[in-house]
């Protein structure tokens, strides 16, 4: 089924919560009806949208919103080891990792209670706590409006990184994602690299699927912003890769600061929430914006009121902040529109 909803204000739309008019939004709930979509009910420009989970709008949306609903789950093939499972681009993201576990699959755990749709997953690559989306997708597969016709991108072809794909690039705004292909393992691969998801799991009784998903539920909860009460876009800003000479030359002025290795040994990870937090900036707040007090990295809406415009001059404030500090850019992950 197809709906449409005209001039509408998008606030429950985004996880920000920011008030925000959009000209038209279209659902849609099965992937045959995408070439009638575009052929009735799409005029001009036109941007997928998922849960809204990491976008800022800072003004009205004139592009029609196209929002895939299709939630289906279905397993493709499996056998002792492993379950190739293809999902439904609209499903949310976590009650997948939710059927996983039920379903003792592997692979999907430590990316547990990140907010958004199985469709924006491939987009900026989802991971937390040792894991990314990309560990277990296989194929993207969209919908190509300039052809009319439906793509399977194999992973190897998605170009993806920390935080990067090829849906951030030269296939930005062209494709619509509809279904999301994973391979799943049913046997045991604990990924416990981070040391409060492994004490969280020693204390509920020891490695098991639930208990990894249950650990990371809760350590989730406690550090980042329930965003049923509290506007936010999750971590607003992405950790910096810098050489690993400057890296260097940074620990050893500051001796407790995280780095983490990339596959080039050339570049070094920082945590810009770590870089945001010792600029003092922790808990601060502007207006209607404020730094989360938990979680460095996330950006606020303390009142319900902030605009898209005065999240963007307060994180720019941030960004400066660390600049001045330590000489690093921090870049936004969200994406600004
Ligand atoms: N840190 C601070 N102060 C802060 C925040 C962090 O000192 O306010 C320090 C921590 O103590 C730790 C380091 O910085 O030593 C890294 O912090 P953390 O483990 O919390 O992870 P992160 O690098 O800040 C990333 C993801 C999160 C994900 C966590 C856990 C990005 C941009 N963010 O944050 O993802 O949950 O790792 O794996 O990579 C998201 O994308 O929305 C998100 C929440």
């Amino acid at each position: 089924m197809i709906r449409i909803f005209e001039n509408i204000d998008i606030s429950a739309r985004n996880s920000f919560k920011v008030h925000q008019q959009a000209a038209k939004i279209v659902e849609f709930d099965h992937n045959d009806e995408l070439s009638q979509l575009f052929a009735e009910h799409i005029k001009g420009e036109w941007m997928a949208l998922g849960g809204g989970n990491n976008i800022l709008f800072t003004r009205d949306i004139e592009p029609t919103l196209i929002v895939p609903c299709n939630c289906h789950i279905e397993i493709l093939s499996q056998n002792e080891n492993s379950a190739h499972i293809r999902v439904g681009a609209g499903l949310e993201w976590d009650d997948l990792v939710a059927w996983s576990v039920e379903n003792d699959l592997w692979g999907l755990e430590n990316l547990s209670l990140i907010p958004g749709k199985v469709g924006a997953a491939p987009v900026q690559n989802i991971g937390a706590y040792g894991a990314e989306a990309k560990d277990c997708i296989v194929n993207v597969e969209m919908y190509f409006p300039e052809q009319g016709n439906f793509i399977t991108l194999a992973a190897e072809h998605c170009n993806f990184a920390y935080r990067e794909s090829v849906f951030k690039h030269t296939l930005k705004g062209r494709v619509i994602i509809t279904a999301v292909e994973f391979m799943l393992s049913k046997q045991a691969q604990p990924k416990l690299g981070y040391g409060d998801v492994t004490a969280k799991v020693e204390e509920l009784g020891g490695v098991s699927l639930k208990n990894i998903r249950d650990a990371i539920c809760s350590i989730r909860r406690y550090k980042l912003p329930d965003t049923a009460v509290t506007g936010n876009a999750g971590s607003f800003f992405k950790n910096p890769i810098v050489s690993t000479t400057i890296a260097e030359a940074l620990a050893a002025q500051y001796p407790d600061m995280p780095r983490y290795g990339t596959s080039d040994p050339h570049s070094t990870k920082l945590a810009a929430g770590w870089l945001i937090d010792q600029c003092g900036l922790k808990g601060y707040s502007e207006g209607n914006v404020g730094v989360h007090h938990r979680q460095a990295l996330v950006l606020i809406n303390t009142t319900g009121n902030a605009t898209g415009s005065e999240v963007i001059a307060f994180a720019r404030k941030v960004q400066s902040a660390v600049k001045e500090k330590f000489g690093i850019e921090i870049d936004t992950e969200v994406n600004i529109l």
